[in-house]
């Protein structure tokens, strides 16, 4: 938090860049500047905004309105909660600030569109993607949209990371202070790139999930090349980690193990066919999650993923060090898997780490010609158009990981569930008052 207070100051000395940004952004909610982006209405909606550290609440606020040309304004029927929204409530994530709308994965109907969004109209279902990409910078082209040169004005993020990412819904003004969509509307800017139409055939509680956890899972697969025969042992079983598990048996893995420290093993085990798992908290007296790995796979796992993140300390010096600040992100988890992973063999991160560690074990990484791989924030382009089909044709279905049904009342208990790993919750859809009727087979509403 000291950090987060620090990198105000930071950016408050090192100005805004936002110069040649492809639309306005630090927008967190509508009525930040006086209600200076609230719709003329006057109508008033639900969201869940963040209110200081280990506080997120909803509150009443505006309606959001057209800002630019290209902004739509989607009606919110499908939100959820993620993994990276507990780092943001913890406020390891810098420039958040009190007020902030939170929420990177949304579906819903599109309720009015600016003159200048040409590929949509109001009534039509849509799911948006997590990154807002302004589809025209050099990475954009390529896809690469996490990347986006335009849509994010922190000078911060470049300051501390050499070059700037692009920006992320309800996820701070380090990646644009756009408002997120834990709402009843939310504003898409660039909206003919950041939202996909949805299909009638896939319903809410799936389409929603194109948003951030199948494109990130999917990538961090992907990314790191697991191939046809590979063995792979992914940490965390996660949302995130859990279809990453999924994927890596798609892409003709012969084995896949599963690190985890609770009931998420079992869970996990009990979705995906011939998944193994480990729960660390169950190892002998000398036994560390390497060296069971190299028991199952002798010379270790030909890729190993890191899907938990990097405030999750285990020993006490991590947990000291990320107290005092001495550093942001324990390397633990990383170090494990670079020892557990065959040489030459390859380490990704898809979990989410923000600045610097200490005890990293770079000579594991040299000595053995790991390749380490950062999988950055998931370009959910890349990836868009084969997943929906994927979804359509149901080779994926994203409801193994789909526990809960929450209502957006409760969003605020769900983070905390989220954060505890509690109620056997490992995805949850929360509903708002303009969801349709709860799609058969998916879980029951549950009230907090
Ligand atoms: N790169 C991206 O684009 C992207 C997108 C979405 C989420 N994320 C990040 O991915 C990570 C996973 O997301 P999620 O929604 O699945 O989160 P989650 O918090 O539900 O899952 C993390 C899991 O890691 C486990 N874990 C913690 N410490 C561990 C350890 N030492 N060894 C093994 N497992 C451990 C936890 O018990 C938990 O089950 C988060 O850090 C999230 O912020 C990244
Ligand atoms: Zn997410
Ligand atoms: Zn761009």
């Amino acid at each position: 938090m000291a950090e987060n207070f620090a990198s105000k100051q930071a950016e408050a000395v090192l100005g805004h860049g936002d110069q040649d940004r492809a639309t306005h952004t630090d927008i967190s909610n509508p009525d930040r500047e006086g209600g200076r982006y609230a719709d003329e209405s006057g109508e008033k909606m639900k969201a869940l905004a963040w209110m200081g550290k280990n506080d997120v609440r909803v509150v009443e606020t505006s309606k959001p309105k057209i800002v630019d040309d290209h902004d739509a304004i989607v009606k919110v029927t499908g939100t959820t909660v993620c993994g990276s929204d507990v780092h943001l409530m913890h406020g390891v994530i810098l420039q958040i600030e009190k007020g902030d709308i939170l929420g990177h994965e949304f579906c819903g109907v599109v309720e009015a569109v600016g003159p200048a969004v040409k590929n949509l109209k109001p009534g039509e279902r849509v799911v948006n993607s997590f990154v807002v990409s302004c589809g025209e910078c050099k990475y954009c082209k390529q896809k690469l949209t996490t990347a986006c040169e335009k849509t994010n004005a922190s000078r911060l993020h470049e300051q501390l990371y050499g070059s700037r990412m692009g920006g992320i819904f309800g996820y701070s003004h380090f990646t644009g202070g756009y408002a997120g969509g834990q709402a009843e509307y939310v504003r898409v800017p660039l909206a003919d790139n950041n939202l996909m139409k949805l299909p009638h055939s896939i319903p809410d509680e799936k389409g929603l999930y194109l948003a951030d956890v199948l494109p990130t899972s999917y990538h961090s697969v992907s990314y790191t090349g697991v191939n046809k025969d590979d063995t792979v042992a992914i940490w965390g079983l996660g949302p995130i980690g859990m279809m990453a598990c999924f994927w890596a048996f798609l892409k003709g893995a012969k084995r896949v193990i599963g690190i985890d420290n609770n009931w998420r093993t079992d869970y996990a085990k009990s979705k995906i066919d011939r998944l193994e798992t480990i729960n660390y908290t169950t190892l002998g007296e000398g036994e560390t999650v390497p060296r069971k790995i190299h028991e199952m796979v002798p010379g270790g796992v030909d890729v190993s993923i890191d899907a938990t993140g990097g405030e999750y300390a285990k020993g006490f010096m991590h947990k000291l060090e990320l107290k005092i600040g001495a550093e942001q992100d324990t390397s633990e988890m990383i170090n494990e898997c670079l020892m557990s992973t065959r040489k030459f063999g390859t380490v990704g991160i898809i979990g989410d780490y923000v600045g610097f560690t200490n005890h990293f074990n770079v000579g594991s990484l040299m000595e053995r010609g790991i390749k380490l791989i950062g999988c950055g924030q998931s370009p959910v382009h890349k990836y868009w158009q084969e997943l929906l089909e994927m979804v359509e044709h149901g080779t994926v279905d994203p409801t193994i990981m789909l526990t809960h049904r929450f209502q957006l009342d409760d969003i605020a208990k769900a983070y905390h569930l989220q954060e505890k790993r509690e109620s056997g919750l490992v995805k949850c859809f929360v509903e708002t008052r303009f969801s349709p009727r709860r799609t058969e087979g998916t879980p029951e509403l549950t009230r907090l």
